[in-house]
């Protein structure tokens, strides 16, 4: 039988595209967020994130194509990520998460995913 992937059960490429472009939008005015990413725009790390999405939710490989192996942890080393910047990443994310109004199964999966991805990339403890 026939398995659909999460990537084209929320609508594909389309779905991603709304997600992550409605979260830069957010980070684009957020005074903890913004100054740790690239000063000129926001479009490459837009892609950045897009892609990598829609790699790990099943969709098509073009992350690890153009920048090898995801290693998270490590690309995020540059960055302090301390609570209040998880929880301002997961604040952005969450408002991106609710405009798609996925149906709540589907929802909860990525938010679920999103919440545990953050946690694993905090590097910085509270001082
Ligand atoms: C890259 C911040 C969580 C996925 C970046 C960059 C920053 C950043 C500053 C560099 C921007 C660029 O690509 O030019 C943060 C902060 C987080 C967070 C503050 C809070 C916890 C996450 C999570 C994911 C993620 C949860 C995945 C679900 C990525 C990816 C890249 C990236 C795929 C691009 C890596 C590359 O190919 O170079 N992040 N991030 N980030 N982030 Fe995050």
């Amino acid at each position: 039988d026939v398995q659909v992937s999460f990537y084209e059960a929320v609508g594909g490429e389309e779905t991603f595209h709304r997600l992550v472009h409605r979260f830069y939008q957010g980070v684009a005015d957020d005074p903890l967020l913004r100054p740790l990413y690239p000063e000129d725009d926001l479009t490459g790390a837009e892609d950045r994130l897009r892609m990598f999405l829609i790699q790990y939710w099943g969709g098509p490989t073009t992350y690890s194509q153009q920048r090898g192996h995801p290693r998270l942890r490590m690309r995020h080393h540059p960055f302090v990520i301390g609570s209040a910047e998880r929880d301002a990443w997961l604040r952005h994310m969450r408002d991106a998460v609710d405009s798609l109004e996925l149906p709540a199964e589907l929802e909860n999966r990525l938010w679920d995913y999103l919440v545990y991805a953050a946690h694993s990339l905090v590097n910085a403890p509270d001082a």
